[in-house]
């Protein structure tokens, strides 16, 4: 190669490149400043990594963990997890390790000003990361299509289950011929926050987006939601208009958390649920007691709580504009069912965010929504204590 002006330099004619100015002292100090930028930025990356894994071994009982399943369809998706992570582990190492390797040999020195020879445009090279990936990703790529069609398999005589997702809460719906209501006109059993299941069964859930449901033709409402319970199965979005579906079943009775994984609006975070599997005896009485209307209470404060949810309030709040309340009028599906709000399996409310045993936090709901849940689609209707009461004496007596 001869010599001549080049992209990086001038070429000295011999494959090394001369920079093209020389180094003045203000240039060294400048140099010396970045070096230390660098060290500071270092040291806060090592500080990170640190506090991560600290804070990582501080955790203990875990609720919502995935590498823990407790039905087939958790567990399938964790044996395939797990080989790709350890490709994924592998392929880090190499890369990062080679980085950091080359990055230290290969640093330049005090004194050394010269640019090292260019590979780029180097056939074998680039024939070779382009093939090793691929052969990589077509290693992961077979049993990831194969889990996918056998999830997606929705076996018939499976439960039938529709998940609704609402501005910030999930609704559930009963569709088998034994889980309609024998009330009203019937129709499916249908709860908020909690959905029951029996153990062992495989459900069929078919999964969507309420969003059109109390918003109208509001695009702010017209929002798609995730449905997340870890320990039972991955992610699948709620998406408006559209139908999508999860296959699964619990191998124990207890209480599985989950909640909504995809960005829709100021409670995502809190837009928690839970799912509840029962064995064979506790499901058929939970069933059972679904079915029938609410319990007409018998308590004055409660009747009189009646009298207001059904009829107003003094404020002229109307709580049967969103919500009903089975065997009476307020039949509005915008908000949660409340005809078995008190059901014992009926673990939490308001977006699980507040256990049902906690009465305090419901009469902190009911005085202002929106102060305890930013944003919450439920107004303050101004309650007085008195009403407040009579109110939560009515709610808890639907069991
Ligand atoms: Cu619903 Cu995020």
């Amino acid at each position: 190669m001869t010599g001549g002006a080049t992209r990086h330099g001038v070429s000295s004619g011999d494959g090394w490149y001369l920079p093209r100015t020389r180094v003045s002292p203000r240039r060294v100090s400048q140099s010396i400043g970045r070096e230390r930028d660098v060290r500071k930025r270092l040291l806060w990356a090592v500080a990170l990594v640190a506090m991560t894994l600290l804070l990582g071994a501080c955790s203990g009982d875990l609720p919502q963990n995935t590498f823990d399943p407790a039905g087939p369809t958790a567990q399938k998706q964790k044996d395939l997890l797990m080989p790709v992570l350890w490709v994924a582990a592998v392929v880090f190492v190499l890369v990062e390790g080679g980085i950091v390797l080359i990055a230290i040999k290969y640093r330049r020195r005090k004194g050394q000003e010269r640019m090292p020879p260019q590979i780029h445009g180097n056939t074998r090279l680039e024939i070779g990361w382009t093939i090793a990936p691929a052969v990589v990703l077509a290693f992961v790529m077979v049993p990831t299509v194969g889990l996918i069609w056998e999830l997606a398999e929705r076996p018939p005589g499976a439960m039938q289950i529709t998940v609704k997702g609402y501005q910030w809460w999930w609704g559930f719906e009963y569709h088998d011929e034994d889980m309609q209501v024998s009330y009203g006109q019937g129709g499916p059993i249908a709860t908020a926050d909690v959905m029951v299941i029996p153990v062992g069964e495989t459900i069929d859930l078919s999964i969507e987006s309420a969003g059109g449901l109390i918003g109208g033709a509001d695009p702010d409402y017209q929002v798609a939601h995730s449905f997340w319970a870890p320990r039972l199965f991955g992610k699948q979005d709620a998406i408006p208009g559209r139908t999508n579906h999860i296959v699964f079943s619990a191998d124990e009775p207890g209480t599985y958390w989950g909640q909504c994984a995809e960005f829709c609006g100021l409670q995502h975070a809190r837009m928690r649920f839970r799912i509840v599997a029962l064995d064979d005896a506790d499901w058929r009485a939970w069933v059972d007691n679904q079915k029938q209307p609410a319990v007409e209470p018998t308590d004055p404060l409660a009747k009189q709580g009646m009298d207001l949810f059904l009829n107003g309030t003094s404020s002229g709040g109307q709580c049967t504009a969103c919500h009903a309340v089975g065997g009476t009028n307020a039949t509005s599906p915008a908000g949660p069912n409340l005809t078995h709000y008190a059901d014992p399996d009926h673990e939490c409310f308001a977006g699980c965010n507040w256990e049902t045993t906690d009465v305090e936090s419901l009469k902190a709901w009911l005085r202002n929504p929106p102060a305890v849940k930013l944003g919450s689609k439920m107004p303050n209707y101004d309650l007085t204590d008195e009403e407040i009461d009579a109110l939560t004496a009515y709610l808890l007596s639907l069991t």
